[in-house]
């Protein structure tokens, strides 16, 4: 391609996935300027952050317009659930803004587990049995429940930050979770539940870029979302990541293109869901075979911490491509080697946690690039956390095992004051 003028990117997000996102762009000779809104201390050192929030989008607009933006990349959920990319084509003065994430409708995908159910349904996606109920159907869901083994999995039909899934073992607890949720235990998003059959297997994580016709399936990851070793206590937001996933072998991967991605392509068409962004599909292997949990329409944190580092492709162009409709020509160059991240969270999360507290050492990190999760300056201009997750240390390594111990050494190295991390992230590949 040509290099436009001023090709000025903005990156719309706080977090690791952020700032890998931006960390590889400015590594583009086709990008001049890199903003993010808001960012963190890891953006602001090597490109522009911009003191907006995510969803401020007549803020955003102004300041795309203003900076000369031609490329947006959304990276949380909130704001295209919300519709910031309908918000900019929608209007004539930024239209010609391209977004790299989809419009309202197509994020429904994440945005209602009741929607992505039907959508599976409707094209023949693998995905476990389920039925909706909202609180008028109690009873109804309750004599569902009994046509399922234990242990239950209920869902928050809408956005609940990462909290909207139980999964109980006894059907009186499950009866009684149901009616918390219907009486607003998740707030609106679980006016309506989704009731779901159980599935058994090892979960992995699989991305690709589309345009609604064509699509590039990038490397896959696995995340590991419990607070505590072996995978015990609550969940949080992700507490670190391998990519590759050694179980999702050529055979696996073509199973899920065949069964998985290029359904969910051709049903976004088929259905006339205009779709420009990523696809992120939650999978479980059962039995050998791949499963849909839950798709989403980002990139996953802090998968994106190691399946940015293994895309060699300019991923300016790879974006580009996307926007453009020239995806199908793009050939995705894949580092052979593997990447491993090891978040380092606040002492208390995913509970209550202080924050603003001072980070050190982080000069002295030595083969491996941190991430910035949940960090800031403060007023002495020192580098502060400012959230559950904190850093994503992330290595390269011939294997996991080996880039794993560099992000471990780096781990250990870095200090704040409670600073925790898992010991076991990749133990059960
Ligand atoms: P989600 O918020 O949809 O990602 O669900 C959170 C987690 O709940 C998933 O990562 C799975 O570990 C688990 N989960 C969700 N649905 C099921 C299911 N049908 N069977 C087993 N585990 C599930
Ligand atoms: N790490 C899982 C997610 O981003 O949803």
């Amino acid at each position: 391609m040509i290099k436009p003028i001023d090709m000025n990117v903005l990156v719309i997000g706080a977090g690791g996935r952020e700032h890998a996102i931006s960390w590889k762009l400015m590594q583009s000779p086709k990008v001049d300027r890199v903003f993010v809104a808001p960012g963190n201390a890891g953006t602001a050192q090597i490109c522009e952050n911009v003191a907006l929030a995510v969803d401020d989008f007549v803020g955003l607009k102004r300041f795309a317009l203003e900076s000369a933006v031609k490329l947006i990349v959304v990276g949380p959920e909130d704001p295209l659930v919300k519709g910031i990319h309908d918000a900019f084509a929608d209007d004539a003065s930024t239209a010609h803004i391209h977004i790299i994430g989809p419009r309202a409708e197509g994020a429904k995908l994440e945005g209602s587990k009741d929607y992505a159910k039907r959508f599976m349904m409707r094209h023949g996606i693998p995905t476990a049995r389920y039925e909706s109920f909202t609180a008028g159907e109690f009873d109804k869901a309750s004599a569902f429940l009994e046509t399922l083994q234990p242990p239950y999995v209920l869902k928050a039909d809408g956005l609940a930050a990462g909290k909207g899934v139980l999964i109980l073992d006894r059907i009186d607890s499950a009866r009684e979770e149901l009616k918390q949720m219907f009486a607003g235990k998740f707030g609106e998003a679980s006016n309506t539940v989704v009731i779901e059959e159980f599935l058994s297997g090892i979960e992995l994580s699989v991305f690709a870029l589309t345009n609604g016709k064509e699509y590039c399936i990038l490397p896959e990851a696995k995340d590991y979302k419990r607070i505590g070793e072996k995978d015990t206590g609550p969940n949080t937001g992700g507490m670190g990541a391998v990519s590759p996933v050694s179980f999702a072998d050529a055979e696996f991967m073509k199973k899920v293109e065949e069964r998985i991605v290029i359904p969910t392509v051709k049903g976004l068409a088929e259905d006339e869901i205009p779709f420009q962004g990523f696809l992120f599909f939650g999978l479980i292997r059962v039995d050998g075979e791949p499963m849909v949990i839950e798709y989403n329409v980002r990139m996953g944190d802090p998968e994106t911490e190691v399946v940015i580092p293994r895309i060699k492709s300019d991923l300016f162009e790879l974006f580009w491509d996307t926007a453009t409709g020239n995806l199908a020509s793009h050939n995705l160059i894949v580092d052979e080697r593997a990447a491993t991240t090891v978040v380092m969270v606040s002492e208390g999360y995913p509970g209550n946690y202080e924050k603003g507290l001072p980070i050190t050492e982080l000069d002295r990190v030595n083969g491996s690039y941190v991430f910035h999760a949940g960090t800031t300056h403060n007023t002495k201009n020192e580098v502060v956390t400012n959230g559950g997750r904190v850093l994503a240390v992330t290595s390269y390594g011939s294997n996991f095992r080996k880039a794993l111990l560099n992000s471990y050494l780096n781990a250990e190295t870095i200090e704040f004051k409670g600073k925790y991390f898992r010991r076991d992230i990749g133990f059960d590949l």
